[in-house]
Protein backbone atom coordinates (compact mmCIF):
# COMPACT_ATOMS: atom_id res chain seq x y z
CA UNK A 1 0.00 0.00 0.00
CA UNK A 2 1.30 3.11 -1.41
CA UNK A 3 1.43 7.04 0.82
CA UNK A 4 1.03 9.86 -1.62
CA UNK A 5 0.72 13.28 0.13
CA UNK A 6 -0.96 15.31 -2.29
CA UNK A 7 -1.09 19.26 -1.69
CA UNK A 8 -4.36 21.02 -1.92
CA UNK A 9 -4.47 24.50 -3.28
CA UNK A 10 -8.23 25.42 -3.53
CA UNK A 11 -7.45 28.69 -4.74
CA UNK A 12 -10.84 31.48 -5.40
CA UNK A 13 -13.76 31.14 -6.50
CA UNK A 14 -15.32 27.71 -7.98
CA UNK A 15 -11.92 26.28 -7.39
CA UNK A 16 -12.71 26.24 -3.77
CA UNK A 17 -16.25 24.42 -4.18
CA UNK A 18 -15.09 21.98 -7.39
CA UNK A 19 -12.02 20.53 -5.55
CA UNK A 20 -13.19 18.68 -2.76
CA UNK A 21 -15.19 16.81 -5.11
CA UNK A 22 -11.97 15.76 -6.68
CA UNK A 23 -10.22 14.74 -3.59
CA UNK A 24 -13.45 12.67 -2.66
CA UNK A 25 -13.22 10.91 -5.94
CA UNK A 26 -9.30 9.89 -5.37
CA UNK A 27 -10.54 8.49 -1.99
CA UNK A 28 -13.03 6.67 -3.18
CA UNK A 29 -10.77 5.20 -5.90
CA UNK A 30 -8.34 4.14 -3.18
CA UNK A 31 -10.94 2.24 -1.03
CA UNK A 32 -12.14 0.48 -4.47
CA UNK A 33 -9.12 -0.62 -5.26
CA UNK A 34 -6.70 -0.74 -1.83
CA UNK A 35 -3.72 0.10 -2.97
CA UNK A 36 -2.89 3.18 -2.18
CA UNK A 37 -4.15 5.90 1.13
CA UNK A 38 -3.90 9.38 0.82
CA UNK A 39 -2.38 12.54 3.03
CA UNK A 40 -4.23 15.86 1.54
CA UNK A 41 -2.26 19.33 3.29
CA UNK A 42 -4.29 22.31 2.26
CA UNK A 43 -2.75 25.42 1.56
CA UNK A 44 -4.82 28.81 1.76
CA UNK A 45 -3.34 30.79 -0.64
CA UNK A 46 -5.62 32.75 -2.84
CA UNK A 47 -6.61 35.81 -3.72
CA UNK A 48 -8.11 36.35 -0.43
CA UNK A 49 -4.86 35.30 1.25
CA UNK A 50 -3.27 38.29 -0.63
CA UNK A 51 -5.91 40.84 1.03
CA UNK A 52 -4.58 40.13 3.83
CA UNK A 53 -0.79 39.42 3.18
CA UNK A 54 0.44 41.14 0.63
CA UNK A 55 1.25 38.16 -1.11
CA UNK A 56 -0.49 35.13 -2.84
CA UNK A 57 1.88 32.81 -0.79
CA UNK A 58 4.29 32.64 1.87
CA UNK A 59 7.85 33.47 0.30
CA UNK A 60 9.38 30.31 1.15
CA UNK A 61 5.82 28.72 -0.44
CA UNK A 62 7.64 26.99 -3.65
CA UNK A 63 9.94 25.49 -0.42
CA UNK A 64 6.60 23.82 1.24
CA UNK A 65 5.16 22.25 -1.93
CA UNK A 66 8.51 20.66 -2.57
CA UNK A 67 8.22 17.24 -1.03
CA UNK A 68 4.28 16.89 -2.11
CA UNK A 69 3.76 13.54 -4.45
CA UNK A 70 1.80 16.23 -6.43
CA UNK A 71 -0.22 19.67 -6.12
CA UNK A 72 -4.09 19.80 -6.62
CA UNK A 73 -4.82 23.12 -8.04
CA UNK A 74 -8.67 24.80 -7.94
CA UNK A 75 -8.46 28.36 -9.47
CA UNK A 76 -6.37 31.01 -9.14
CA UNK A 77 -8.07 35.12 -9.67
CA UNK A 78 -10.81 37.23 -8.22
CA UNK A 79 -11.91 40.77 -8.36
CA UNK A 80 -10.06 42.65 -6.20
CA UNK A 81 -6.59 41.44 -7.20
CA UNK A 82 -5.70 42.49 -10.67
CA UNK A 83 -5.44 38.65 -12.58
CA UNK A 84 -1.60 39.25 -13.22
CA UNK A 85 -0.71 40.26 -10.04
CA UNK A 86 -2.53 37.02 -8.62
CA UNK A 87 -1.67 34.60 -11.29
CA UNK A 88 2.32 35.83 -11.40
CA UNK A 89 2.35 35.31 -7.86
CA UNK A 90 1.11 31.45 -7.64
CA UNK A 91 -0.02 29.59 -10.57
CA UNK A 92 2.87 30.86 -12.95
CA UNK A 93 5.90 30.71 -10.50
CA UNK A 94 4.51 27.03 -9.51
CA UNK A 95 4.41 25.88 -13.08
CA UNK A 96 8.08 27.44 -13.85
CA UNK A 97 9.70 26.95 -10.18
CA UNK A 98 8.65 23.07 -10.38
CA UNK A 99 9.86 22.81 -14.48
CA UNK A 100 6.78 21.47 -15.11
CA UNK A 101 7.50 22.38 -18.99
CA UNK A 102 4.54 20.42 -20.10
CA UNK A 103 0.86 21.27 -19.96
CA UNK A 104 -0.93 17.91 -21.05
CA UNK A 105 -4.43 18.59 -21.87
CA UNK A 106 -6.69 16.25 -23.55
CA UNK A 107 -9.75 17.69 -25.86
CA UNK A 108 -11.91 14.47 -25.77
CA UNK A 109 -15.58 14.69 -26.75
CA UNK A 110 -18.21 12.45 -24.18
CA UNK A 111 -20.84 10.47 -25.05
CA UNK A 112 -23.61 12.19 -23.28
CA UNK A 113 -22.14 16.06 -24.09
CA UNK A 114 -22.79 17.26 -27.49
CA UNK A 115 -19.88 19.17 -28.67
CA UNK A 116 -21.68 22.46 -30.15
CA UNK A 117 -19.76 21.14 -33.68
CA UNK A 118 -23.29 19.86 -35.83
CA UNK A 119 -22.29 16.35 -36.38
CA UNK A 120 -19.59 15.88 -34.09
CA UNK A 121 -18.66 13.30 -31.05
CA UNK A 122 -16.30 11.30 -29.55
CA UNK A 123 -15.53 9.66 -32.51
CA UNK A 124 -14.02 12.77 -34.11
CA UNK A 125 -13.05 14.79 -31.57
CA UNK A 126 -9.82 13.33 -29.63
CA UNK A 127 -7.04 15.88 -29.72
CA UNK A 128 -4.34 15.68 -27.00
CA UNK A 129 -3.03 18.98 -26.68
CA UNK A 130 0.53 19.73 -25.65
CA UNK A 131 1.28 23.06 -24.64
CA UNK A 132 4.69 24.61 -23.88
CA UNK A 133 4.41 25.98 -20.16
CA UNK A 134 7.47 27.07 -18.53
CA UNK A 135 8.96 30.19 -21.63
CA UNK A 136 8.14 31.67 -24.56
CA UNK A 137 5.25 34.35 -24.66
CA UNK A 138 4.97 33.83 -21.25
CA UNK A 139 8.64 33.69 -19.86
CA UNK A 140 8.05 37.05 -18.47
CA UNK A 141 11.03 39.45 -19.92
CA UNK A 142 9.91 42.94 -20.89
CA UNK A 143 9.27 45.97 -19.40
CA UNK A 144 7.40 49.59 -19.64
CA UNK A 145 9.27 52.71 -19.52
CA UNK A 146 7.75 56.33 -19.92
CA UNK A 147 4.82 55.15 -18.03
CA UNK A 148 1.85 57.11 -17.62
CA UNK A 149 3.46 60.20 -20.86
CA UNK A 150 3.27 59.36 -24.62
CA UNK A 151 6.73 58.20 -25.13
CA UNK A 152 5.38 55.27 -23.17
CA UNK A 153 6.60 51.96 -24.34
CA UNK A 154 5.79 48.22 -22.90
CA UNK A 155 7.28 45.01 -24.56
CA UNK A 156 6.73 40.91 -23.90
CA UNK A 157 9.48 39.60 -25.48
CA UNK A 158 9.13 35.92 -26.67
CA UNK A 159 11.88 33.62 -25.27
CA UNK A 160 12.54 30.35 -26.95
CA UNK A 161 15.43 28.57 -25.98
CA UNK A 162 16.88 24.94 -28.14
CA UNK A 163 16.45 23.11 -24.67
CA UNK A 164 12.73 24.28 -24.12
CA UNK A 165 11.44 23.71 -27.73
CA UNK A 166 13.49 20.11 -27.87
CA UNK A 167 12.11 18.65 -24.87
CA UNK A 168 8.33 19.88 -25.73
CA UNK A 169 8.32 18.26 -29.02
CA UNK A 170 10.03 15.37 -27.87
CA UNK A 171 7.44 14.84 -25.79
CA UNK A 172 4.65 15.27 -27.95
CA UNK A 173 6.47 13.19 -30.56
CA UNK A 174 6.29 10.15 -27.85
CA UNK A 175 2.78 10.76 -27.17
CA UNK A 176 2.12 10.47 -30.84
CA UNK A 177 4.15 7.21 -30.88
CA UNK A 178 1.46 6.18 -28.54
CA UNK A 179 -1.23 7.02 -30.35
CA UNK A 180 -2.52 7.64 -34.30
CA UNK A 181 1.05 8.56 -35.04
CA UNK A 182 0.60 12.02 -36.48
CA UNK A 183 1.80 15.26 -34.59
CA UNK A 184 0.37 18.93 -35.63
CA UNK A 185 3.07 21.58 -34.76
CA UNK A 186 1.59 25.00 -34.24
CA UNK A 187 3.58 27.80 -35.90
CA UNK A 188 3.61 31.86 -37.07
CA UNK A 189 6.58 31.53 -38.91
CA UNK A 190 5.13 33.74 -41.72
CA UNK A 191 5.38 36.79 -39.62
CA UNK A 192 7.15 35.59 -36.55
CA UNK A 193 10.25 35.36 -38.24
CA UNK A 194 12.49 34.43 -35.53
CA UNK A 195 11.04 33.02 -32.76
CA UNK A 196 8.57 30.40 -34.77
CA UNK A 197 11.05 29.88 -37.49
CA UNK A 198 13.32 28.52 -34.98
CA UNK A 199 10.04 26.69 -32.88
CA UNK A 200 9.92 25.00 -37.04
CA UNK A 201 13.61 24.27 -37.26
CA UNK A 202 13.83 22.04 -33.60
CA UNK A 203 10.67 20.49 -34.97
CA UNK A 204 12.13 19.18 -38.36
CA UNK A 205 15.45 18.17 -36.46
CA UNK A 206 13.19 16.19 -34.03
CA UNK A 207 11.30 14.84 -36.44
CA UNK A 208 14.42 12.88 -37.65
CA UNK A 209 14.32 10.75 -34.52
CA UNK A 210 10.73 9.49 -35.40
CA UNK A 211 10.05 8.87 -39.08
CA UNK A 212 7.05 6.48 -37.97
CA UNK A 213 5.54 9.82 -36.65
CA UNK A 214 3.93 12.08 -39.84
CA UNK A 215 4.65 15.27 -38.69
CA UNK A 216 2.52 18.54 -40.05
CA UNK A 217 3.19 22.19 -39.36
CA UNK A 218 0.14 24.55 -39.48
CA UNK A 219 -0.02 27.96 -38.87
CA UNK A 220 -2.18 29.06 -35.27
CA UNK A 221 -4.81 30.17 -37.25
CA UNK A 222 -5.47 27.78 -39.67
CA UNK A 223 -5.00 25.08 -36.99
CA UNK A 224 -7.72 27.19 -35.31
CA UNK A 225 -10.04 26.60 -38.39
CA UNK A 226 -8.60 22.39 -38.41
CA UNK A 227 -10.02 22.60 -34.71
CA UNK A 228 -13.21 23.16 -36.13
CA UNK A 229 -13.48 22.16 -39.32
CA UNK A 230 -11.81 18.97 -39.16
CA UNK A 231 -11.16 17.71 -35.57
CA UNK A 232 -10.83 14.49 -36.94
CA UNK A 233 -7.48 14.87 -38.71
CA UNK A 234 -5.51 15.87 -35.84
CA UNK A 235 -4.49 13.44 -32.88
CA UNK A 236 -1.29 15.13 -30.82
CA UNK A 237 -0.90 19.47 -31.13
CA UNK A 238 2.22 21.08 -29.79
CA UNK A 239 2.17 24.30 -29.34
CA UNK A 240 3.86 26.86 -27.48
CA UNK A 241 2.59 28.61 -24.60
CA UNK A 242 0.32 30.95 -25.65
CA UNK A 243 -0.81 29.40 -28.38
CA UNK A 244 -1.68 26.31 -26.59
CA UNK A 245 -3.42 28.70 -24.06
CA UNK A 246 -5.75 29.78 -27.06
CA UNK A 247 -6.14 26.70 -28.49
CA UNK A 248 -6.75 24.46 -25.62
CA UNK A 249 -9.83 27.01 -24.65
CA UNK A 250 -11.23 26.55 -28.25
CA UNK A 251 -10.96 22.31 -27.61
CA UNK A 252 -12.93 22.90 -24.16
CA UNK A 253 -15.60 24.64 -25.92
CA UNK A 254 -15.71 21.74 -28.71
CA UNK A 255 -15.89 19.33 -26.15
CA UNK A 256 -19.27 20.81 -24.94
CA UNK A 257 -18.31 23.16 -22.27
CA UNK A 258 -15.54 24.69 -20.41
CA UNK A 259 -16.51 22.60 -17.43
CA UNK A 260 -14.77 19.48 -18.95
CA UNK A 261 -11.54 20.11 -19.68
CA UNK A 262 -8.40 19.47 -17.32
CA UNK A 263 -5.02 19.82 -17.25
CA UNK A 264 -2.05 18.50 -15.97
CA UNK A 265 1.24 20.48 -15.49
CA UNK A 266 4.08 17.90 -15.80
CA UNK A 267 7.85 17.89 -14.94
CA UNK A 268 8.22 14.40 -16.51
CA UNK A 269 11.69 14.06 -14.52
CA UNK A 270 9.93 14.25 -11.20
CA UNK A 271 12.41 16.02 -10.10
CA UNK A 272 9.30 18.27 -8.90
CA UNK A 273 5.96 17.42 -8.08
CA UNK A 274 3.66 18.06 -11.29
CA UNK A 275 0.53 20.27 -10.91
CA UNK A 276 -3.54 18.99 -11.21
CA UNK A 277 -6.08 21.78 -12.10
CA UNK A 278 -9.10 21.98 -14.33
CA UNK A 279 -8.57 24.88 -17.08
CA UNK A 280 -11.55 26.95 -16.27
CA UNK A 281 -10.84 29.81 -13.85
CA UNK A 282 -12.22 30.83 -10.74
CA UNK A 283 -15.09 32.38 -12.36
CA UNK A 284 -16.18 35.15 -10.38
CA UNK A 285 -20.00 35.23 -11.63
CA UNK A 286 -20.63 31.80 -10.54
CA UNK A 287 -18.63 31.40 -7.14
CA UNK A 288 -20.60 30.76 -4.00
CA UNK A 289 -23.33 29.13 -6.03
CA UNK A 290 -22.32 25.51 -5.68
CA UNK A 291 -22.80 25.14 -9.62
CA UNK A 292 -19.96 24.93 -10.79
CA UNK A 293 -18.98 21.78 -13.16
CA UNK A 294 -16.65 19.51 -11.08
CA UNK A 295 -15.88 17.32 -14.15
CA UNK A 296 -12.74 19.44 -15.23
CA UNK A 297 -11.29 19.02 -11.58
CA UNK A 298 -12.70 15.33 -11.75
CA UNK A 299 -10.70 14.81 -14.56
CA UNK A 300 -7.77 16.60 -13.49
CA UNK A 301 -8.26 14.01 -10.30
CA UNK A 302 -7.84 11.45 -13.09
CA UNK A 303 -4.86 12.55 -14.72
CA UNK A 304 -3.01 13.24 -10.93
CA UNK A 305 -4.13 9.56 -10.11
CA UNK A 306 -2.49 8.71 -13.68
CA UNK A 307 0.77 10.45 -12.95
CA UNK A 308 0.92 8.67 -9.69
CA UNK A 309 1.31 5.28 -11.35
CA UNK A 310 -2.38 4.20 -10.25
CA UNK A 311 -3.77 3.23 -13.32
CA UNK A 312 -6.77 1.10 -11.62
CA UNK A 313 -7.92 3.90 -9.91
CA UNK A 314 -7.20 6.43 -13.20
CA UNK A 315 -9.13 4.11 -15.12
CA UNK A 316 -12.39 3.92 -12.43
CA UNK A 317 -12.41 7.78 -12.45
CA UNK A 318 -12.31 7.99 -16.17
CA UNK A 319 -15.24 5.56 -16.13
CA UNK A 320 -17.18 7.00 -13.56
CA UNK A 321 -17.06 10.37 -15.40
CA UNK A 322 -17.67 8.81 -18.91
CA UNK A 323 -21.17 7.49 -16.60
CA UNK A 324 -22.16 10.66 -15.46
CA UNK A 325 -21.50 12.19 -18.99
CA UNK A 326 -24.28 10.13 -20.38
CA UNK A 327 -26.49 9.71 -17.58
CA UNK A 328 -25.99 13.03 -15.53
CA UNK A 329 -26.85 14.48 -13.06
CA UNK A 330 -25.30 17.72 -15.40
CA UNK A 331 -24.83 21.04 -14.18
CA UNK A 332 -25.82 24.34 -15.62
CA UNK A 333 -23.16 24.74 -18.56
CA UNK A 334 -24.50 21.65 -19.78
CA UNK A 335 -28.20 22.38 -19.33
CA UNK A 336 -28.87 20.89 -16.02
CA UNK A 337 -29.93 22.11 -12.87
CA UNK A 338 -27.16 19.72 -10.57
CA UNK A 339 -25.60 21.29 -7.82
CA UNK A 340 -21.49 21.05 -7.86
CA UNK A 341 -21.55 18.08 -4.81
CA UNK A 342 -24.71 16.24 -6.23
CA UNK A 343 -22.41 15.56 -9.43
CA UNK A 344 -19.44 15.09 -7.01
CA UNK A 345 -21.72 12.49 -4.97
CA UNK A 346 -22.55 10.49 -8.81
CA UNK A 347 -18.84 10.26 -9.82
CA UNK A 348 -18.52 8.80 -6.10
CA UNK A 349 -21.13 6.30 -6.25
CA UNK A 350 -20.14 5.36 -9.96
CA UNK A 351 -16.92 4.55 -8.36
CA UNK A 352 -17.90 2.40 -5.37
CA UNK A 353 -20.33 0.51 -7.92
CA UNK A 354 -17.99 -0.41 -10.73
CA UNK A 355 -17.85 -3.33 -11.72
CA UNK A 356 -15.08 -5.55 -9.49
CA UNK A 357 -11.99 -6.55 -12.01
CA UNK A 358 -9.57 -8.79 -9.07
C1 LIG B 1 -4.70 28.45 -18.24
C2 LIG B 1 -5.02 29.85 -17.79
C3 LIG B 1 -3.73 30.55 -17.36
C4 LIG B 1 -2.77 30.51 -18.52
C5 LIG B 1 -3.93 31.99 -16.89
C6 LIG B 1 -4.93 32.05 -15.76
C7 LIG B 1 -2.64 32.67 -16.54
O1 LIG B 1 -5.67 30.56 -18.78
O2 LIG B 1 -4.18 27.68 -17.42
O3 LIG B 1 -4.96 28.15 -19.40
O4 LIG B 1 -2.87 31.34 -19.44
O5 LIG B 1 -1.91 29.64 -18.53
MN1 LIG C 1 -6.11 29.38 -20.54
Amino acid sequence: MKDYRIALIPGDGVGREVLPEGVAAIAAAAEVTGSFRIETIEYPWSCEWYLDHGSMMPADGIDQLRDADAIYLGAVGYPGVPDHVSLWGLLLPIRKEFDQYVNLRPIQALEGIPSPLRDRGPDDIDILCIRENTEGEYVGVGGRVFQGTPDEVATQVTVFTRRGVERIVRYAFDRARERRHLLASATKSNALNHTAVFWDEVVDAVALDYPDVTVTTYHVDALAARFVVAPDTLDVVVASNLFGDILTDLGGALQGSLGLPASANLNPERRFPSMFEPVHGSAPGRAGQGVGNPLAALWAAKMLLDHLGETESAGLLMDAIRHVARNGPYTRDLGGSAKTTEVGAAIVEAIHSAPKTA
